[in-house]
């Protein structure tokens, strides 16, 4: 049955979910990557698709910006449509310049300034981390490639503009050495309805420098990403 925001039929989602943020990136990857993609839904122009990845049923979906809308779309395909499994595929931005632009970044853990998990766990300090299967199957796909990944925490900020200053010195103090904007919600949201997931993420940017990646850079490191999370998600 269809939800406030997703209007596919039952059944529409494959078991594993890739959730982009950006909905035309969903739309890119299910023409690039998967066979058979047939759109499943387009409430408010996020788009949603299955189709097959090496034989094996896939879908891709856009979760949007930040933890509010990343947390409605996969409260929805988990509760309402049955998916077990998530990998977020995003970009995130460095907070030290020890962290090279394009480099891969599985977030074993999400730290976070949003109350929401707060509002889930009696005020209380929630750990939002990973599923160990599918972080494990992330960084074991990586390795399998030749491609370096570095694991570790990343700060799910509320704000893209706004961050204080000083904040970047306490992230990188305590090894938080990536922002980015959904994992702590949607870690959690897996949790509370019994799912899996997990995120993978490249670096597009360096805060403190301002340094970005180019748009031809960006393909580059888009491209090995997906590699990963495309085998892994079929594992
Ligand atoms: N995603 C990519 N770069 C980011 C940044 N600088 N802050 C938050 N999210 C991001």
């Amino acid at each position: 049955m269809a939800t406030p925001h997703i209007n596919a039929k039952d059944g529409a989602f494959a078991e594993t979910v890739l959730m982009p943020g950006d909905p035309l990136r969903a739309q890119m990857i299910a023409e690039t990557f998967l066979e058979g993609a047939e759109q499943v839904t387009n409430v408010r122009n996020v788009f949603g698709y299955t189709g097959t990845y090496k034989g094996k049923r896939l879908s891709v979906m856009a979760h949007g910006m930040g933890i509010p809308s990343a947390s409605i779309y996969t409260t929805e395909l988990i509760k309402d449509y049955g998916v077990k499994n998530i990998i977020r595929i995003g970009s995130c931005g460095a907070v030290t310049p020890n962290i090279k632009l394009r480099e891969l970044f599985i977030a074993m853990g999400a730290s976070t300034d949003s109350k929401v998990n707060r509002m889930r766990f009696n005020d209380h300090d929630y750990a939002a981390i990973a599923d160990y299967t599918l972080l494990r199957t992330l960084v074991d796909t990586a390795a399998e490639q030749g491609k370096k990944v570095t694991v570790g925490n990343v700060f799910s900020a509320d704000l893209f503009y706004g961050v204080q200053p000083n904040m970047l010195d306490v992230l990188s103090k305590m090894q938080v050495n990536v922002i980015e904007m959904e994992l702590a919600g949607i870690y959690a949201v897996a949790a509370q309805y019994g799912a899996r997931a997990a995120g993978i993420l490249t670096v597009s940017d360096i805060i403190p420098t301002g340094e970005a990646t180019s748009a031809e850079e960006r393909q580059t490191s888009f491209r090995d990403m997906m590699e990963v999370a495309l085998d892994a998600a079929i594992k």
